[in-house]
């Protein structure tokens, strides 16, 4: 059954504390749920907007000559990076719809997707980590992340059918009308035939259809099956993708993995294992290889601090990229006479001190951690999270300034510091 538009009667919907309370309690990874006229900064973002962030965007892949961060299918074909680059926004093109005049000249059915747009413009990466900043509060930090992208076209269908992702869907359009069709995960798994069709007549009384337009939003559970719809005419939407396909076991293992790893120095690396006899004439196994007895060894010995440790600076990198994929870079040349700021005064660098070594620190930014014994850089790093503007060479003295810049360096390629 459709849920026919309601845009100009309703009052606008406020994204507080009680919605994302109900909606952690009812909807995620439960139900789908749609809301009309949500008020927030993130939806308010004009057509206008967003086709001066594409052309932004554009203009760097021209420059870089590489598309990376587009899609474009035409007629549910892939088209592949040469031809991307042909048909990126422009600036002639004027506004989202000129766009459209120029592909659908060309193109009966074609879908550009847009990745990561929101990289471009911190102010609107701002609304954006407002909006997940909310929802991570009440559903939990996502192990792996999320993923903005814009899908722009006249595309009939989503081009690769009716489908499942590994992700919970938030979708707001920006322009045109949207349909979102819908089934529940226990009808797909009793209907395989679903799985990338295009011709789904009569599976449709079973399905739910979101109609949605500027204003809107749609969230859908990543069980849910779902295809796009539209009748040929122009649509822009975001959609806001939140993985879940990372189960906690995994994320731990990781860890100890790698901690291990590197414990175990040059045992780690043996391919083949030292016997004596394989197994008693019977067939019993019995005893453990060398390598198993002391690799057990290394693992008792572990202390509880460097446990803790570990999983404490991999917890920490994993934050620091705030819940993204990627954090939006910037280059910047620091020297020890530079005035620097954070980029954004929400976007802290994370620091810890190290159990097993009181004189080491750990500092992560978007997904790069550094170490670094430098109290100088402690303090300058605290100073920098207060929002404060700052020269470096009023912290950072002596043998290791030279280091100390190389690391603000690092934090600054993964976007952490401007200069002001
Ligand atoms: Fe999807």
């Amino acid at each position: 059954m459709a849920q026919k538009s309601s845009r100009s009667t309703s009052k606008p919907a406020l994204l507080n504390e009680k919605f994302w309370s109900t909606f952690a309690k009812s909807h995620w990874e439960k139900k789908p749920l749609l809301v009309r006229n949500v008020k927030s900064d993130l939806l308010q973002m004009s057509a206008d907007e967003i086709f001066d962030l594409l052309v932004l965007y554009a203009d760097r892949c021209r420059d870089l000559n590489d598309p990376e961060g587009f899609k474009f299918f035409i007629d549910g074909a892939k088209a592949d990076q040469e031809e991307v680059l042909q048909v990126l926004p422009e600036r002639d093109d004027k506004s989202l719809l000129g766009y459209h005049e120029r592909m659908e000249s060309e193109f009966s059915d074609y879908c550009l997707v847009c990745d990561e747009l929101l990289q471009v413009n911190l102010k609107k990466q701002q609304y954006l980590t407002e909006f997940t900043d909310a929802l991570y509060r009440h559903v939990g930090f996502p192990n792996r992340f999320s993923e903005m992208g814009l899908y722009l076209g006249n595309y009939k269908k989503t081009p690769f059918g009716v489908h499942v992702d590994s992700c919970g869907v938030f979708s707001f359009p920006v322009a045109g009308v949207k349909k979102f069709r819908l089934w529940p995960a226990a009808y797909g798994d009793k209907h395989p035939e679903l799985d990338r069709t295009f011709s789904y007549e009569k599976h449709k009384k079973h399905s739910q259809l979101l109609e949605v337009g500027p204003g809107d939003m749609t969230y859908w559970p990543s069980s849910e099956w779902h295809i796009a719809e539209s009748d040929g005419s122009f649509s822009a939407t975001w959609s806001l993708g939140v993985w879940v396909d990372q189960p906690h076991k995994d994320v731990f293992s990781e860890t100890l993995k790698a901690l291990i790893d590197t414990k175990m120095g040059s045992v780690g690396e043996k391919v083949t294992t030292s016997f004596k006899t394989l197994h008693s004439q019977n067939g019993e196994v019995s005893e453990l290889p060398k390598e198993y007895r002391d690799s057990i060894e290394l693992l008792k010995n572990l202390s509880p601090s460097e446990l803790e440790e570990a999983f404490l600076q991999s917890w920490t990198k994993h934050i620091s990229l705030q819940g993204f994929k990627t954090m939006p870079h910037t280059e910047v040349k620091i020297a020890p006479k530079s005035k620097i700021q954070l980029r954004n005064d929400h976007s802290m660098i994370l620091w810890q001190q190290s159990l097993t070594n009181k004189k080491m620190y750990a500092f992560s930014f978007g997904g790069v951690q550094i170490q670094s014994t430098s109290a100088g850089l402690l303090k300058l790093i605290k100073a920098l999270n207060t929002g404060k503007a700052l020269v470096p060479g009023d912290f950072l003295k002596g043998a290791t300034l030279k280091n100390d810049i190389q690391s603000l360096q690092a934090l600054a390629n993964a976007g952490a510091i401007q200069k002001v």
